[in-house]
């Protein structure tokens, strides 16, 4: 099911199809900025305003190992290395993404900070221990074995260190409509109630756990996309171009399962015990 996951997010040469976007818009690859990637490199409806957000809340200190697990094209590894001077280590089960991730951000000249490797968050390829913080960002509605997975952040944080997540959780209201950006049917899918993930961390271990609902501000970013797309006003770069040729249909559900309580969207920060 894991290649079905990373062959659902992402196939062939994405890198091009983003380099393609940058040409059309008569964007030079010499002087790339970060802000220039963002609209197509922070995967998830809110874009970089929801990475700011997150970071915001994060106690991370120059010199820090950071970990983004299901990083996907590193928009958020970047930006987070950029702006707290860290070293982030990616992950993503997707080698398109990965291979992207990596051309990115050669080309913002980040290599000395910024290292994306393939592989599965429920599988961590690092030593106990080492990393400062972990955050994953709208990637475990795809994680089937969801205790394993925080079991692998715990086991490679440090004692005191932050785990963060964002996430579309299971809302009260029935089975979400498909397809989503992250399953075309179902498959793939395993959604699970906010009260069921914090239950999870507890057990693994974690603590501090504060839960904030992202739905309000995630409908918007969807409504706001919608528009766009029903004028013909999308940009040449945008997550859409991610999504294929559903991407409208995708988007137009992810905002309506928000609005029938199918899905609950959340923020979560907590800790590994110091
Ligand atoms: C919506 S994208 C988010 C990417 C990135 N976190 C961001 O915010 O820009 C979801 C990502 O999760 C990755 N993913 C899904 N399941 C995963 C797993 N078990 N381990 C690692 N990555 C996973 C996908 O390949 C995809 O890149």
């Amino acid at each position: 099911m894991t290649s079905e996951i990373a062959d659902h997010w992402g196939k062939g040469d994405v890198y091009s199809l983003i380099i393609s976007a940058l040409n059309r818009m008569s964007k030079s690859l010499n002087d790339l900025t970060l802000e220039d990637l963002a609209p197509v490199d922070h995967f998830h409806a809110r874009g970089l305003p929801a990475t700011v957000e997150l970071a915001d809340r994060l106690p991370i200190k120059p010199g820090h190992h950071i970990l983004d697990i299901g990083c996907g094209l590193g928009g958020p590894a970047r930006y987070m290395a950029n702006r707290f001077r860290c070293k982030v280590s990616g992950l993503d089960i997707t080698v398109p993404f990965v291979d992207a991730a990596n051309k990115l951000t050669a080309l913002l000249q980040m290599e000395q900070d910024v290292k994306i490797e393939q592989g599965d968050g429920q599988r961590l390829p690092y030593p106990d221990a080492c990393f400062d913080g972990a955050y994953t960002q709208h990637v475990t509605m795809n994680v089937a074995d969801r205790q394993r997975f925080f079991m692998e952040a715990f086991r490679v944080l440090k004692p005191g260190a932050f785990f963060a997540l964002s996430e579309h959780g299971l809302g009260p209201k029935g089975e979400p409509h498909h397809p989503v950006p992250w399953s075309a049917d179902g498959s793939g899918a395993y959604l699970l109630a906010p009260s069921e993930t914090r239950r999870l961390l507890q057990r693994v271990g974690f603590e501090d756990i504060a839960i904030e609902d992202t739905g309000t501000k995630y409908a918007a970013g969807y409504r706001n996309a919608i528009e766009k797309a029903e004028k013909g006003a999308l940009p040449p770069l945008g997550v859409h171009i991610l999504m294929g040729d559903s991407a409208l249909q995708k988007t137009r559900n992810t905002l309506r399962n928000i609005e029938e309580g199918r899905t609950h969207p959340i923020q979560l920060i907590c800790r590994k015990p110091g």
